[in-house]
């Protein structure tokens, strides 16, 4: 990645957010192209009537017109300032996209040149709203050979500059130049692997938010042209009725070609918008895990069968519990597993146990004498000295083995309960789920929604996060399967999917139910007015995929092998699940952490547009993993598809024919 792309970009992005051009906003970019256009006609209806030149005119006629003009400008003027005042946004965009090397020099020279021309319209810009602002104290020659030189067509000036602009994004000979710049930066975010999750934008928003500053550059620059023709026309120099209708026809034409270019890289630009590992892995705050639910536990024979014997071997032993503790051996010593004792097995006879300061674990790692360690081995000082333990024979007859099993402990000492309470934004305010995470609150893993107001056009407006309701899972008020679901051996899977509202709707909720053994995500979708924004509660719907592992197509495991708690990790956790999987929380692996940990662990990052949310569609529950490792379960959002209502407002036609010479010199008719 060259310093030099990374700079570009970083300007290029300096401009989209300065502009502010947010998400959302491309359709109040319609809006205000249109209500500009109109404001043009108006203004021009204030010029129309011809001034007789050779008559020598009346100044304070031209005074009036030009104030008029101007504040017509200024008015403009502010309009464009506050669509730009829009939400402030972090600076993911520009990291992600620093990060995302350039994939040929051609693709950064165009960013490089976009960024130039983005500018220099600004700047043209910055100048008006100077001039606008000094009116009064402007020779008239100032603003007439600034208006002058808003129109003049050479390369550098506003016309060819807007045009180049354009050029970009529609490729005036598609086979010779190749790609328009939209598509190129959708093929670069998606083909960059990790792009998503830096970004904290899906693609889809990235171009939507491009073509808003693009959007924005070209009506800026038509408002500036005609009134620039305007003030040459009130200042004498010429008819120009048939410059101005040529620069609205050739503003409606780009503007139009663009909005088509638009509609098409939109709707093949994901939509999808994830985390992915964070710069520091921080338990409480960017992953927690499940406890308790199947960890590695070392347990005597004689302690496992009710008659205190050593009759079988470790293998026998699938499903039992503790019966006792036999003669103050490591069973004194060490925490007993308060529930069932699944699927032991023999791996040597004699061991150094070193237990372990981590509440959540029993030990750091386990030796045998026949060299094999589970665990990572070192220095035992984290929960005491390391203990020597040997299996011994009875009565010189059976041999009493120290079995290494599975515990799945009692409920109460364990963290395996997930809320199956509705998380909905409140509907019946207008408001829509902007923002997902899970988080743990007690013993519980929640979903929590994040809400914004719907406004008319697809804008949202404020945002909070909803708050969960929490319970504790041991109070007898709240029941297993209907307030909560238990993890436990048989019922310990949970769900991959990826879910899509239909047409016309958006996402206003999300839920976990149990589908047969499984944990399984549902969203609420609620359909909506785009025009004004209004929600349609009484029609809202769950939405889910309720396929199974026993359908004729089934749900497929995604296998997790050898995992190692996730957050040891050397290499990049990427999503490695589909939709119409599910995934089962199981042990760590027993070579690598002596099978102490729940894995997966459960990413609780919020997934939350650009750190302030965006209309979303829809969601799911994704797994990112890598080999080896036992990876996040995580949320996915799916931000709104935009593409179907981006459209271009072709600007009225600017008014012409015989002007009135005399009369009352200001009739505005609006059309
Ligand atoms: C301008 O005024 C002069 C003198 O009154 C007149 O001869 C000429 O026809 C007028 N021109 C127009 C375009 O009205
Ligand atoms: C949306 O609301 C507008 C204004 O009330 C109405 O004219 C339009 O028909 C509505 N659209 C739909 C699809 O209901
Ligand atoms: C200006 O040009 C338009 C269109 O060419 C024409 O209709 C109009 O009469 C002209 N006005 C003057 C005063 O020459």
């Amino acid at each position: 990645m060259s310093v030099r792309f990374v700079r570009t970009i970083l300007v290029l992005l300096a401009i989209v957010h300065n502009s502010r051009a947010l998400v959302d906003e491309v359709v109040d970019v319609l809006k205000l192209g249109k209500e500009i256009g109109e404001e043009i006609i108006a203004s021009w209806n204030v010029v129309g009537k011809t001034l007789n030149v050779s008559e020598g005119v009346e100044l304070p006629l031209i005074r009036r017109r030009e104030r008029l003009i101007l504040a017509k400008l200024s008015h403009i003027s502010q309009s464009i300032d506050r669509l730009e005042l829009g939400i402030e946004k972090a600076g993911a965009v520009a990291l992600f996209l620093a990060k995302n090397g350039g994939r040929g020099t051609r693709f950064e020279l165009k960013l490089h040149d976009m960024t130039v021309l983005l500018n220099k319209v600004a700047a043209v810009d910055r100048q008006m709203r100077v001039y606008v602002g000094l009116q009064e104290e402007l020779e008239r020659s100032t603003l007439l050979g600034f208006a002058q030189s808003c129109v003049f067509y050479e390369p550098d000036a506003l016309p060819g500059v807007l045009e180049q602009i354009h050029a970009h994004i529609v490729p005036p000979h598609k086979l010779l130049l190749g790609k328009g710049l939209l598509q190129q930066i959708v093929e670069e975010v998606q083909e960059g692997g990790t792009d998503v999750c830096t970004l904290q934008m899906s693609p889809h928003q990235l171009i939507y938010d491009i073509y808003n500053t693009i959007a924005l550059a070209e009506i800026k620059g038509y408002a500036i042209m005609q009134f620039s023709w305007m003030l040459l026309k009130l200042y004498g120099k010429g008819n120009f009725s048939q410059e101005a209708s040529l620069t609205r026809e050739r503003y409606g034409q780009r503007t139009t070609q663009a909005a088509n270019v638009v509609r098409g890289v939109l709707s093949s630009a994901s939509r999808d918008l994830y985390r992915c590992d964070p710069i520091q892995h921080e338990e409480g705050k960017t992953y927690d895990q499940v406890t308790r639910l199947l960890q590695g536990y070392i347990e005597n024979e004689v302690d496992m069968n009710p008659q205190g014997t050593c009759q079988e071997n470790c293998g026998y032993y699938t499903l039992t519990q503790r019966y006792g503790c036999y003669d103050d051996q490591l069973c004194t010593q060490q925490k007993t597993c308060g529930g069932r004792i699944i699927n032991c097995q023999y791996i040597d006879s004699d061991m150094w146990v070193c237990p372990s300061g981590d509440s959540k674990r029993r030990y750091d790692w386990v030796t045998y004498e026949n060299g094999r360690t589970l665990g990572q081995k070192g220095e035992c000082t984290s929960g005491g000295h390391s203990t020597k333990v040997d299996s011994w024979w009875k009565w010189n007859l059976f041999h009493c083995s120290y079995c290494f099993c599975l515990c799945e402990d009692a409920v109460d000492i364990s963290e395996r309960f997930f809320s199956m309470r509705e998380a909905l934004a409140q509907i019946s305010k207008n408001k829509v789920v902007t923002g997902l995470r899970l988080i743990k609150h007690g013993r519980v893993f929640h979903l929590q929604v994040y809400e914004s107001t719907l406004k008319e056009r697809g804008l949202i407006e404020g945002g909070d996060w909803v708050p969960v309701q929490k319970f504790d899972p041991l109070d007898p008020q709240f029941k297993d399967g209907v307030d909560y679901h238990t993890l436990t051996y048989e019922n310990r899977a949970i769900d991959l999917d990826d879910l899509d509202s239909p047409s016309g709707h958006v996402l206003t909720g999300v839920r976990f139910r149990m589908l047969g053994a499984h944990l399984h995500f549902e969203i609420r979708s609620t359909p909506f007015n785009y025009t004004t924004g209004r929600l349609s509660p009484e029609k809202s719907q769950w939405i889910s995929n309720d396929n199974t592992e026993g359908s004729a197509r089934p749900r497929v495991k995604l296998e997790l092998k050898n995992p190692d708690i996730p957050t040891r990790s050397s290499v990049p956790l990427a999503v490695d699940s589909e939709h119409d999987q599910y995934v089962e929380f199981t042990n760590s692996d027993l070579e690598a952490d002596a099978a102490q940990s729940t894995v997966p662990f459960i990413d609780v990052q919020p997934v939350l547009p650009a750190g302030v949310g965006a209309l979303a569609s829809g969601a799911g529950v994704l797994h990112r993993g890598a080999r080896g490792s036992g990876g996040f379960v995580a949320l996915r959002l799916r931000t709104y598809p935009h593409a179907r209502h981006v459209r271009a407002e072709p600007p009225a036609d600017l008014p012409r024919g015989p002007d009135p010479a005399d009369g009352p010199d200001f009739e505005p008719t609006v059309n």
